[in-house]
């Protein structure tokens, strides 16, 4: 581990990535790119440029997302801080942390159970420390305990609550839906595994609604998200030393009724030899072939329960939009 130096005494921040991230990186290229149906996944396109095009997503009329669960937090927040009673925030992928201060708001109010600390956890470090230093400015008083890592493997790393101050451990954005199946309900297990007796899991989930909606989420007319997509490529050559031609790859995002998930693809618009240099390897890519970078699932309540269930964790509340694109759910460990 290494521990990053700050100038502000409110301010820790541990890094676990290092060569370890690379070597992770490496190993998901020659995974990935060496099967017969291509895949990279998407923790990797979270570089400094993928975040800003992951915020800039946000932003676009056609990405629901964000602002539906903003709205959400700003209903129940208030209720979320007073039936919770943590005085803790660990936040897992928490980006650029620009809906966690609608929690932490109310988490500190008057009346409510107070506000000690804040622990984001993201493999990207640029919002990791940015987010700690705007919100110990925004918040006096408040520790920020920032951990650079992958929350597939770093969770025993994050600092343990002190004495028996309870915790919410937030999992926003919809991110729970870009791992299959298997690892979400894993992650879920391994999540519920950090919580207390009295903590509480909120989770941030997409709902299935209506396709056109669904896919002009993920292809946006301004082509942000296709940027973003390009983006895993750029990550690859940088990294690994890679020639990957960016324009040489379009984008694509569908959604799959089988699975009721998004995908999204690049798809080569010509044969291209690739050299991945660090690796020594050569992957051949056909015109026509296309390279998924990400799922993104979307759920119902039924089956967020049934991965509660399977993951040991039990259902304590449900916020949905009117227009139920969107929810948040409160769980806890199953005793
Ligand atoms: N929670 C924020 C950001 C979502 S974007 C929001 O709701 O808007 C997803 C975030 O998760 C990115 O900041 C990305 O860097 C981070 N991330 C993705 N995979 C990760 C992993 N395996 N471990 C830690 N962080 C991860
Ligand atoms: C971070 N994650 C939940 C986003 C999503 O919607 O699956 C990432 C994203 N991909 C394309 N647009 C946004």
């Amino acid at each position: 581990m290494t521990s990053l130096f700050t100038c502000d005494a409110s301010i820790t921040i541990d890094s676990h990535l290092d060569e370890a991230h690379e070597r992770g990186l490496a190993d998901d290229v020659l995974d990935g790119l060496t099967r017969p149906f291509k895949e990279l996944p998407p923790k990797h396109f979270y570089d400094e440029r993928g975040c800003e095009l992951f915020d800039a997503i946000c932003e676009l009329p056609e990405y629901y997302p964000t602002r539906t669960e903003r709205a959400l937090l700003q209903a129940h927040a208030v209720e979320i801080a007073r039936e919770t009673g943590a005085v803790e925030l660990v936040e897992l992928g928490s980006g650029s942390a620009s809906k966690t201060r609608v929690l932490l708001d109310a988490m500190a109010a008057d009346g409510g159970p107070g506000l000690t600390r804040y622990i984001p956890l993201d493999v990207a470090e640029s919002v990791v420390r940015a987010s700690a230093e705007a919100l110990v400015t925004e918040y006096p008083g408040l520790l920020v305990h920032g951990v650079v890592g992958d929350f597939e493997r770093h969770l025993s790393r994050i600092p343990r609550a002190d004495g028996e101050q309870r915790r919410i451990v937030a999992l926003l954005g919809g991110t729970i839906g870009n791992f299959p199946p298997g690892s979400r309900r894993r992650l879920l297990r391994e999540i519920g595994e950090l919580l207390g007796p009295e903590d509480r899991l909120l989770l941030g989930t997409g709902l299935v609604i209506d396709t056109p909606t669904l896919e002009a989420a993920y292809d946006d007319s301004a082509g942000v998200t296709a940027e973003f997509n390009r983006n895993v490529l750029a990550v690859v050559n940088r990294e690994l030393d890679a020639d990957f031609p960016l324009d040489g790859f379009s984008h694509i995002a569908f959604f799959d009724r089988q699975h009721e998930w998004i995908e999204m693809r690049l798809r080569a618009l010509r044969p291209c030899s690739v050299l991945i240099g660090a690796l020594g390897l050569r992957v051949e890519v056909a015109a026509g072939e296309e390279i998924r970078t990400e799922i993104s699932a979307k759920f119902t309540r039924e089956r967020v329960e049934e991965d509660y269930a399977a993951a040991g964790l039990r259902l304590d509340a449900w916020y949905e939009d009117a227009d139920a694109r969107f929810a948040l759910s409160l769980a806890g460990r199953v005793s």
